[in-house]
């Protein structure tokens, strides 16, 4: 079978950065509702620089081989250059997934956003909300679906 790649399966079976900081500056929890997965991104900041990510994914292979992925593309780098991380070069530094598998890697984004804007919104910080799109419309979305339920 090789509906997914190597480095899909690699990230998959050897997940990097696994786990939970306890005393993180910022954690972004985001959820896909179709689905059901969950995904949790701790980060550690100093200086302006992600000296530290980890997270938790309940999720399908793809989110785990995403998330994965996405904290080893952010380790290291300016919040500023973070934010910037999108699903679709997660995915390409996956070597690709298939179409219907492409939300799974937007949990990555939406989770890094989301972790970064608890940071900034616990720091009192303040940012520009253009940049925080995906994570903002994260929790739109739910709140549109929970409305939607209790119709
Ligand atoms: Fe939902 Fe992968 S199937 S995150």
């Amino acid at each position: 079978m090789s509906l997914y790649s190597e480095k899909v399966m690699d990230h998959f079976k050897h997940p990097r950065n696994v786990g939970i900081i306890e005393d993180a500056d910022g954690i972004g929890e985001v959820g896909n509702a179709k689905c059901g997965d969950i995904m949790k991104m701790y980060i550690k900041v100093q200086d302006g620089i992600l000296v530290d990510v980890k997270f938790e994914t309940f999720g399908c292979g793809s989110a785990i081989a995403s998330s994965s992925m996405a904290t080893e593309m952010i380790k290291g780098k300016p919040l500023e250059e973070a934010l910037t991380l999108t699903n679709r070069a997660v995915t390409e530094a996956l070597g690709g997934l298939p179409a219907y598998k492409l939300h799974c890697s937007v949990l990555a984004e939406q989770a890094v956003q989301a972790a970064i804007l608890d940071y900034y919104t616990k720091n009192n910080i303040p940012y520009d909300p253009s940049k925080f799109k995906d994570a903002l419309c994260a929790h739109e979305h739910e709140h549109e679906h929970d409305e939607g339920e209790e119709e």
